[in-house]
């Protein structure tokens, strides 16, 4: 497609101001406001260098390029330049571009060859996969399709919390109070159920603790049972998310999670010590980073035994032997904020320069809405239990409507389920956010069923397109688009051209609400677009380029939903 703002700055650059075709693109916005053109051109820089009011810089700018074909109208406003453009021919553009590129419109290769990993989701194993949760999960999700999206090579891993102290006090815990039949029905219930005694009778006992540590000696050093039995919780928890993921339509690469490092974590020891980076503290290993105004990296416990920060570290050099990653992306809360920055300066003293390539993408806190979910006092929400209630709640809201020649079920689930994730992904990130039921199943709000809804809007104008009128929109066999000149046409047709620009800087800054926003904003518009105008006339060429559009906004709508993670039925 025409890049716009390239060739507007190929124009201008032969005005002779001094400077080069890619400055000026640099330099061209694109007004908030369309009665100050669709692109603009702010001469303010120029004034020292041509010694020049920038207003009449503007003018003489303004007055030499007016007669380009690209322009229907060039206006010099106080020290800007304002270009309005052909309408006709950039309806034109956009909508044959979206037509041939199909399912990749949006998509561009600016990644080619290089490898970026997304570390994203991330729960501990024999622990509720809970509400909060789904943060990474969704943001990290929605993260790598960006970067796919952007032509990267992406791997997703998912850092299972499989490992550490609390596996010797789950063991334990098991050997005591637990049974095979309990677990085999309810794995994780019961799991969270054997360790929360596990705490009760510990104040009352001390000796439990050095039970557990001693337990967790073993599985450290291979006791085939404690393995055995590690095992079994690993493989049970695993099950458990795999229901999640597959609700939400999500895959991981890896699972490579703590446990991965462990027979990794020696060499990191002998490296600190090496570097002469770990020295003792009260019986730990520790790495002193007062001069960094932080507390120190704890490397080892007194009894010797590695820790979460040990083996982000081990994760981290491993993973650039072996992906050789141009950048490393952790999808993890806020709280964990200082973790991160005491691991990169670990790393930083170590002497790894692509420390600065390891990127934590924070996020805020979800909190539930009173009543949003019935749970008695102090219980954990579990993430599957939200799913399903979303889509039965979807299913209610739908059994409303008409639903002849829908699959109900199916329906539901998109809906639901895309629901919960576009809420997650329309804020940002870094927001804490409060969940409710009313907000996010909102068909006429800004959410998923919303889009979703536009989606099946233009799905069923289409339905009255005849073969041919189908056939001629596919292959763009349209002259012109002189009948597509309204103003809610045009703005519709100027956000569907900013789409791949869009994903790409949503890539860029980490911020899939960047698009999302965007997304509402097609449809806020292609809604005011068929509010406005009568799309089925009679007249053979209107409809057909009518036609053309609402085709153009049917794939685009559906292409940034896959890159949220999200449906898009062409019924609901
Ligand atoms: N398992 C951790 C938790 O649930 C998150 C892991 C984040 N990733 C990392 N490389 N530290 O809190």
């Amino acid at each position: 497609m025409i890049d716009y703002k390239v060739q507007i700055a190929q124009i201008i650059a032969k005005q002779e101001i001094g400077l080069t075709a890619e400055e000026i693109a640099e330099m061209i916005e694109v007004p908030t406001d369309p009665k100050n053109g669709d692109f603009a051109f702010p001469c303010f820089r120029l004034a020292k260098t041509m010694r020049k009011a920038p207003q009449m810089i503007a003018a003489d700018v303004a007055s030499s390029i007016e007669n380009e074909s690209i322009f229907d109208k060039v206006e010099q406003v106080n020290a800007y330049v304002n270009m309005f453009i052909c309408k006709d021919a950039f309806v034109r553009n956009v909508v044959s571009e979206v037509v041939s590129l199909g399912c990749e419109y949006g998509k561009s290769n600016v990644g080619e060859g290089k490898t970026v990993i997304v570390e994203f989701s991330s729960p501990n194993i024999a622990k509720p996969f809970h509400i909060g949760h789904i943060r990474s999960t969704v943001i990290g999700n929605s993260i790598y399709k960006l970067y796919d999206a952007t032509g990267y090579d992406v791997v997703r891993i998912n850092h299972l919390g499989d490992y550490g102290t609390q596996f010797g006090k789950m063991i334990v815990a098991y050997r005591l109070w637990g049974s095979e039949e309990e677990l085999e029905k309810n794995p994780i219930k019961s799991l969270l159920k054997y360790y929360t005694k596990f705490h009760e009778e510990a104040e009352k006992d001390p000796s439990l603790d050095d039970k557990a540590r001693e337990t967790f000696a073993k599985l450290e050093n291979g006791e085939p049972e404690e393995v055995e039995l590690w095992k079994r919780f690993r493989e049970l928890s695993l099950e458990e998310f795999s229901r999640v993921y597959k609700m939400l339509d999500i895959e991981f690469d890896s699972y490579a999670g703590e446990s991965f490092y462990s027979d990794k974590m020696p060499a990191v020891l002998k490296e600190l010590k090496d570097k002469n980076l770990m020295h003792e503290s009260r019986g730990a290993q520790i790495v002193d980073l007062e001069d960094y105004d932080m507390p120190p990296a704890v490397i080892t416990k007194s009894d010797g035994s590695s820790l979460y920060a040990t083996r982000d570290i081990a994760a981290a050099i491993y993973r650039k032997q072996h992906y050789d990653f141009y950048k490393n992306i952790y999808v993890v809360a806020t709280q964990q904020n200082l973790h991160f920055k005491q691991w990169k300066q670990v790393l930083a003293l170590m002497g790894y320069s692509w420390e600065k390539d390891c990127i934590h993408v924070p996020f805020g806190l979800v909190s539930l809405e009173e009543g949003t979910m019935s749970t008695r006092k102090g219980r954990v929400v579990f993430l599957e239990d939200v799913l399903n209630k979303a889509v039965e709640k979807t299913r209610e809201i739908i059994s409303e409507k008409n639903t002849s020649g829908i699959d109900i079920d199916e329906i539901s689930k998109e809906v639901g389920i895309g629901a919960v994730i576009f809420q997650e992904l329309s804020n940002n990130r870094i927001k804490d956010y409060v969940f409710s039921w009313d907000k996010i199943l909102n068909f006429d709000g800004e959410t998923g069923p919303y889009v979703q809804y536009t989606h099946a809007r233009a799905s069923s104008v289409l339905r009255n397109a005849s073969q041919q009128e189908l056939d001629r929109i596919k292959s763009c066999d349209i002259k012109d688009f002189s009948y597509v000149t309204s103003d809610s046409a045009y703005e519709l047709t100027k956000l569907i051209y900013r789409v791949p620009e869009v994903v790409r800087e949503a890539a860029a800054k980490y911020e899939p609400s960047i698009l999302t926003r965007h997304l509402i904003d097609i449809a806020q518009s292609f809604n005011r677009f068929y509010h406005d105008e009568h799309i089925l006339v009679d007249n053979e060429e209107e409809k057909v380029e009518k036609l053309a559009l609402v085709y153009a906004t049917k794939v685009t709508i559906a292409n940034c939903l896959a890159i949220l993670g999200i449906k898009a039925p062409d019924k609901m």
